[in-house]
């Protein structure tokens, strides 16, 4: 058994299709975290949560990049595809709403992504400080709901990491898709964080990361329909998840079944997953 901490099933990219992706990764053994990054899709995710008994369950929260207008460019696999997002305001007591689904195990994902920029100073403030708001605003809310963070971060690690270290109250939680060195992961982990691995690591070389991280902070996700890890092409699903458990036990010199155990185990203490 596995569990993908990070797919986003509830996107459109899976809008005629979502139920048979999920059958595939249920037949698989594969159990299901399905992650927001505004309200609909954090909607979305509770929805298809709610239709299955076990297995499948969903984080919510607005991701960064929603907080702007703008075209942004990601990847599928190698086609480059382009998407629209419009500002969006976190609204507490909506969110608060959804959360009363028993299968919101997490809010995420939430963090800072500072990638796409303005240019000019004052507008660069705004940005940052936007971001900033809207997080600790998240924050606030998973721990009035007693639920970990899902975090977001890209290239504003000492923000990010800032920010979390003047918490009184220190969320728990996983940095997804960690991507950056050993010294940034030194710092997340000291705060008591775990780190979520996916197709990320056949791109760039994160082996040192790997090796040094503690077997009881690492948790495999796949992002999924982005990041689509080799041999497979094409749209990334969480039954592929097994081919980033298969390259972490090779770093770490264990056996799959090793792998999967204990990264189930985090994941199932982490989000509390039952049943
Ligand atoms: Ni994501």
């Amino acid at each position: 058994m596995l569990i993908d901490t990070h797919a986003h099933v509830n996107f459109s990219a899976y809008k005629n299709d979502a139920d048979k992706v999920i059958s595939r990764s249920l037949e698989n053994n594969v159990w299901i975290i399905n992650v927001g990054s505004q309200y609909s899709t954090s909607k979305r995710a509770v929805e298809i949560a709610e239709k299955y008994s076990r297995g499948v369950y969903a984080a919510i929260g607005v991701h960064p990049i929603h907080l702007s207008n703008g075209i942004f460019k990601t990847k599928i696999d190698k086609e480059e595809i382009e998407f629209e997002t419009r500002e969006e305001e976190f609204d507490y007591e909506k969110y608060k709403e959804l959360a009363r689904s028993k299968k919101v195990v997490a809010v995420g994902e939430i963090g800072f992504d500072y990638w796409y920029k303005p240019k000019t100073k004052t507008k660069l403030d705004e940005f940052k400080n936007r971001q900033r708001e809207t997080f600790v605003k998240q924050l606030k809310l998973a721990e009035d709901l007693n639920l970990p963070v899902i975090f977001h971060c890209r290239v504003a690690h000492d923000d990010l990491t800032d920010i979390l270290e003047s918490q009184n109250e220190k969320p728990r939680g996983v940095i997804h898709c960690f991507s950056g060195n050993w010294d940034e992961a030194q710092r997340y982990l000291a705060n008591g964080l775990s780190l979520g691995f996916n197709g990320i690591i056949f791109k760039l070389n994160l082996d040192e990361v790997i090796a040094k991280t503690p077997l009881e902070r690492i948790l495999i996700e796949t992002d999924c329909p982005y990041l689509t890890p080799p041999p497979m092409e094409g749209r990334n699903e969480p039954s592929y998840v097994k081919y980033v458990a298969e390259k972490i036990a090779k770093i770490k010199k264990l056996s799959y079944e090793e792998i999967s155990d204990i990264t189930v185990k985090n994941a199932v203490k982490l989000f509390n997953l039952h049943g």
